[in-house]
């Protein structure tokens, strides 16, 4: 594994760090940590989490510009070194970062990927099992859309233990966390002052790494470039997908609610104005 970071001593201390956890953690200490990308070639799985993080009281589109900048430069350097790899694309404002993996990579859509949902989807689940005082094991529930305000929790296919949440909790107050789930990642920073959230992004992200080494074949929520699923063409929003050794291997298309897929589309659109926002800065 490669750490990489612009900051000299950054990436090398925190491999030495990790390095000398694999003993009592139970792994060979094969971390390297560099301020360049020639360690990285040929890599199977890159994440990208290159860019500025969220301050409190900015939404996450308020990063478009500069973060266009940083991934994109990021993408070029992985392209060239490692043109085999399935990119996991992190920085905010994700799918719209997706793009930009896109455009810069060339790479086939099964293997350009954005971690978002399974990690709003942990946001879901943990504040129904507070709610409800079960194990978070037992909730099962995933959001879909774009990663920001406009995401869509789905109530329709969330359930505790096989019982529909709804015949467990009130419309209203379902609907409140839901709206908790939306703003999941602003209520951390908030509380942080400085930076953002990290511990559920970096397990979301281990998440589908497991899934596509060890070719698990999860069904889990991510952003993929969708085209013509969900009535959702030439875009990155949040889906099913199917992952596994090849990456994106299908996207799951489910049977939505009604006011779900109005959602879906609207948050569609909202990830469209951001590619356009994109473009229009050259
Ligand atoms: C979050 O929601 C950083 O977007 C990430 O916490």
């Amino acid at each position: 594994m490669v750490l990489v970071d612009i900051v000299e001593g950054l990436p090398q201390g925190k491999a030495l760090d990790m390095n000398q956890s694999g003993p009592v953690v139970g792994y060979e200490p094969n971390v390297v940590g560099t301020n360049g990308y020639e360690e990285t070639a040929g890599s199977e799985i890159v994440v990208i989490t290159s860019g500025s993080p969220r301050k409190p009281g900015m939404s996450r589109d308020d990063l478009l510009e500069t973060n266009k900048g940083i991934v994109g430069s990021v993408c070029k350097e992985v392209a060239d070194r490692s043109p085999d790899a399935v990119v996991i694309v992190v920085t905010n404002p994700l799918d719209a970062m997706c793009h930009v993996a896109a455009d810069v990579t060339s790479f086939p859509r099964h293997r350009l990927i954005g971690m978002a949902g399974i990690l709003d989807s942990a946001r879901f689940r943990t504040f129904l099992a507070w709610e409800l005082g079960v194990s978070v094991r037992d909730v099962t529930g995933f959001v879909l859309g774009g990663h920001g305000d406009t995401m869509v929790p789905v109530v329709s296919y969330t359930s505790v233990a096989g019982v529909p949440v709804s015949q467990r909790l009130s419309d209203d107050r379902l609907e409140e966390i839901v709206q908790r789930t939306r703003g999941g990642g602003a209520e951390v920073g908030k509380l942080l002052q400085k930076g953002s959230a990290f511990y559920a992004p970096s397990a979301a992200t281990a998440e589908m790494i497991d899934s596509i080494i060890f070719d698990q074949k999860r069904v889990l929520p991510c952003a993929a470039l969708c085209q013509g699923e969900y009535g959702v063409d030439g875009l990155f929003v949040g889906v099913p997908v199917r992952l596994g050794r090849d990456g994106v291997e299908e996207i799951v298309e489910i049977d939505l609610a009604d006011r779900e897929k109005e959602e879906l589309q609207k948050s569609a659109g909202a990830v469209s104005e951001l590619v356009e926002a994109m473009a229009a800065l050259g």
